[in-house]
């Protein structure tokens, strides 16, 4: 198996190959012609083999990279294209909200699967967009990658900011033998949400370290609200966690000074890359090339 670093996800790329026993790792030569048309080429002896394209969607210059990269691939020889999109961009418009409005999500999964034959992506914004693939699909989650970071770390209580996220509280709940609650969100627009603590509370929060954790942090406006909340609330030490750590403008700094630590996984590349994916998305890509 071979496996290649798009330009928005080289480092993780390479984590994934030394998980996979050091498979062949390379690099793409990119240029942008006079006119920003991007080019693309692959190296090494591609014929023949499984090949592993990681490579995250946050831009649309890193998805038009993608599609080139999966056809150069395909040109090479490849015998199976394995499409890893750790980020999966354009995920959260996953329905038609407004009559004239695309299902962006499903768009994208149309065109990233054309020259994949298996797609591996983490914690999209709903699982159920995975049923827009055609071919086999698989969501790898950034929990167990947070949660293996947070063994080491002195927690008494995880908190979701909203509803939605249980799910992902529940399981971290499980891996860290902790207890759990989610707080009331109400969003007001797309930068601002208001938040309350749930009736019952499954502890006396008081002087203990809550570790929220979310899915994606975006401008910051709910981990801000929900780390002032707490706060207020009388917990001792407040740390944000997430899959994928976008940080749109002076998110990082807002939530620096409203929280002690920040988590994120390495789908995306920033400051608070802590935890890796790697060995979660290794572990599928080996069940579908046993050899
Ligand atoms: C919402 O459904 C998501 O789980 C996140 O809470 C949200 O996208 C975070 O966005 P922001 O950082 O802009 O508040």
């Amino acid at each position: 198996m071979h496996v290649i670093g798009g330009t928005a996800s080289t480092a993780l790329a390479e984590r994934i190959s030394r998980e996979l026993g050091n498979a062949p790792f390379g690099i793409p030569f990119t240029k942008r012609f006079p006119d920003g048309e991007l080019y693309v080429r692959v190296g090494g002896r591609l014929e023949g083999d499984d090949v592993v394209i990681v490579q995250s969607t946050r831009t649309d210059q890193d998805l038009v990279e993608l599609l080139l990269l999966e056809d150069a691939v395909r040109e090479a020889g490849a015998r199976r294209t394995f499409v890893v999109v750790p980020y999966f961009g354009y995920a959260r418009q996953d329905r038609r909200f407004f009559p004239g409005e695309p299902v962006s999500a499903r768009a994208l999964c149309r065109h990233v699967e054309i020259d994949a034959d298996i797609v591996v992506t983490v914690d999209l914004h709903s699982s159920q967009t995975l049923s827009q693939f055609s071919k086999p699909a698989f969501e790898a989650s950034g929990i167990p990658a947070i949660a293996r970071l947070l063994r080491e770390r002195p927690v008494d209580v995880l908190v979701s900011p909203d509803k939605g996220g249980i799910d992902r509280a529940k399981r971290m709940s499980q891996l860290l033998d902790r207890p759990w609650f989610a707080l009331e969100k109400t969003r007001i627009d797309s930068e601002h949400v208001e938040l309350s603590l749930p009736p019952e509370l499954p502890m006396d929060i008081r002087g203990k370290h809550a570790v929220i954790v979310d899915d994606v942090i975006s401008t910051g406006g709910t981990i801000v609200e929900a780390a002032k909340l707490l706060k207020k609330s009388g917990l001792g030490a407040i740390s944000a966690a997430c899959t994928h750590g976008l940080f749109l403008r002076d998110a990082f700094e807002r939530i620096k000074a409203v929280s002690d630590e920040i988590y994120s996984t390495d789908t995306l590349g920033n400051p608070a890359e802590k935890a890796s994916v790697a060995p979660d998305i290794a572990q599928i890509l080996r069940r579908q090339s046993p050899s």
